[in-house]
């Protein structure tokens, strides 16, 4: 729980610093447009494109009060009209749409996706540069890691050249014990650069936030809960650079 709300509010952090951003909902159940979009089921989207070749990419990109901030919803497609033929059977067609996203300008494609990495949502990973986990800071949450860890080794088999950008812990209640032991239990089961050093706090903002279409920077009272994405922005931009400067050396 929690990736929705962390890609929604990292995505507009990125925008807010300057960099071209493109949030895409590949959930099929589409909150990233839930949160974001009135109507948003209205809105031609992600499985769209995937389901028909002769879709313009153009036409699916939304944009935001904010400039530099655009959205592809998830769209009235669903998995089902798309066909789900396993792993593998859609990477070329989300590498075409990553290279036209590419193509249309945008630095940063943030993309949403449903829990797990089956499906869709492996292809997506497969068909991408660099990955972020967010997990509930909560004891069961991270017992489903050792597993998630052999996935994603599969995973990169495929796509050698991702990026583990690290689990970012979200929902952390600092004031709990069990709370902060679910951070130590996460840093055993990880190697150290995993794990983010920024931890999403549990906050009632984002209830608010969500409940007005908005993300929590653009709230009066959200500077606080936004610095913490500033930050995490900031950490990933460093991991994303060392990765470049590392790949292309
Ligand atoms: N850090 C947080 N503090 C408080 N509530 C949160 C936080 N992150 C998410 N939520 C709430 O939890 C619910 C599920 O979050 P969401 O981001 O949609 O999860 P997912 O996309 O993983 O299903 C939403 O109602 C959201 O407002
Ligand atoms: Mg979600």
């Amino acid at each position: 729980m929690g990736k929705t709300t962390l890609s929604i509010n990292l995505a507009h952090a990125f925008a807010r610093a300057g960099v071209k951003t493109l949030l895409v909902d590949a959930d099929p159940q589409g909150s990233v447009g839930h949160s974001l979009v009135r109507q948003s089921r209205l809105l031609s989207g992600f499985y769209d494109w995937l389901a028909n070749p002769d879709l313009a990419l153009e036409r699916l990109v939304v944009s935001t009060r904010l400039a530099n901030f655009s959205l592809v919803a998830c769209g009235r497609a669903s998995e089902y009209d798309v066909g789900d033929g396993g792993t593998g059977s859609h990477l070329a067609r989300v590498r075409g749409f990553l290279r036209g996203v590419a193509a249309l300008g945008f630095e940063l494609c943030l993309i949403d996706t449903a829990a797990g990495l089956f499906g869709i949502t492996g292809d997506v990973v497969a068909a991408c540069d660099a990955i972020l986990v967010p997990q509930q800071a909560e004891p069961l949450g991270i017992r489903s890691v050792p597993k998630l860890l052999e996935e994603l080794a599969r995973l990169r088999i495929t796509n050698p050249r991702l990026n583990m950008l690290g689990v970012c812990l979200s929902m952390v209640q600092a004031d709990l014990a069990e709370s902060r032991d679910v951070a130590v239990a996460l840093g055993q089961l990880l190697p150290p650069a995993w794990l983010c050093q920024t931890q999403i706090p549990r906050d009632p903002l984002f209830l608010r936030a969500s409940a007005r279409g908005l993300p929590i920077g653009a709230l009066a009272e959200g500077a606080a809960v936004q610095a913490v994405f500033d930050a995490l922005r900031a950490e990933l931009a460093a991991k994303l650079e060392s990765h470049a400067a590392a790949t292309t050396a």
